[in-house]
């Protein structure tokens, strides 16, 4: 595990992990970043390089400009456990075609991040790009809830209630999280119909689910619930993980969340 930012003003947290897949061995980060806006400014020349710089511009609301420096910093921390001796000013995250996350990493070539941001938190997972993933992380809003609802299929919402000890909020909110967090390990993100994305199995884990696809059977997907937040992280199903904190368990994901629910 890294070492928490002490300086840092807000929420900072960061692992390492280890999929396993036959004879290979893959080796990702993850991490969390919840500050003000006002600490990320602060910090914002330490962390961007020129072309993200020039991203930032007055004209972006606030809570843009908010979640692109907690997205940014998240990314860069998860991307420099795997390049040691590489700054964050170092690494650049661009926006793709696609708007998908792009990751220049000096001296290594073949690695690449997927980050997601909630009110004022923002989490990445740092992984080669020979192991694509996606992650999502969602801050409950009610009003949302016949709009979730509405991009869940009767099987997906009968799953949801069999599997899940969380209110119906809730259970729609982690659906909606393992397919957007499918979108952007297919890189389509939400263009495409939902049901596309549809959820065919759950099976519970401590705090959460374990998911798979319809009609991506070559995915799974893992998912923790801490009101008001959801976290969802999408990788292939051929892996297995094994975190080198706890072994053989994403759960250091689900600590994070609740971290991140108590300043909420
Ligand atoms: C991907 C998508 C589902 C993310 O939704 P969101 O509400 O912004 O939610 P999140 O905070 O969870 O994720 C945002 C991050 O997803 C990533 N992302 C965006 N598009 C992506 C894609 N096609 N594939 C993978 N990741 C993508 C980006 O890193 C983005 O953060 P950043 O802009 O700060 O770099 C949504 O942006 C989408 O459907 N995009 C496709 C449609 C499109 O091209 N829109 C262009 C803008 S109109």
């Amino acid at each position: 595990m890294m070492a928490s930012g002490a300086a840092f003003p807000g929420i900072e947290r960061g692992a390492t992990f280890v999929l396993h897949e036959g004879s290979r061995t893959l080796s990702c980060a993850a991490s969390l970043v919840a500050a003000p806006l006002a600490a990320l400014e602060a910090d914002a020349r330490d962390v961007l390089g020129p072309d993200e710089q020039a991203l930032l511009t007055d004209r972006l609301a606030p809570s843009r400009r908010q979640s692109f420096l907690a997205g940014r910093r998240a990314a860069k921390t998860a991307l420099s456990v795997l390049a040691p001796g590489v700054s964050l000013r170092e690494i650049s995250v661009l926006p793709g075609l696609l708007q998908q996350p792009v990751a220049v990493v000096p001296g290594r070539s073949n690695l690449q991040v997927t980050l997601s941001h909630a009110g004022t938190a923002a989490i990445a997972v740092a992984h080669p790009e020979a192991c694509p993933m996606g992650v999502d992380l969602e801050r409950a809003a009610p009003e949302a809830q016949s709009a979730l609802g509405e991009q869940t299929t009767p099987r997906e919402r009968a799953l949801a209630q069999a599997v899940l000890p969380y209110d119906e909020h809730q259970r729609l909110l982690l659906l909606w999280c393992l397919k957007e967090a499918l979108s952007k390990a297919l890189r389509c993100g939400l263009t495409v119909p939902f049901r596309l994305l549809e959820v065919a199995s759950l099976v519970p884990l401590p705090g959460g689910v374990r998911a798979r696809f319809e009609n991506f059977t070559q995915y799974e997907g893992i998912a923790f619930c801490e009101a008001p937040f959801t976290l969802a992280l999408v990788l292939p199903h051929s892996v297995r993980w094994q975190s080198t904190d706890a072994a053989d368990s994403p759960q250091i994901l689900r600590e994070w969340l609740s971290d991140v629910a108590a300043v909420g």
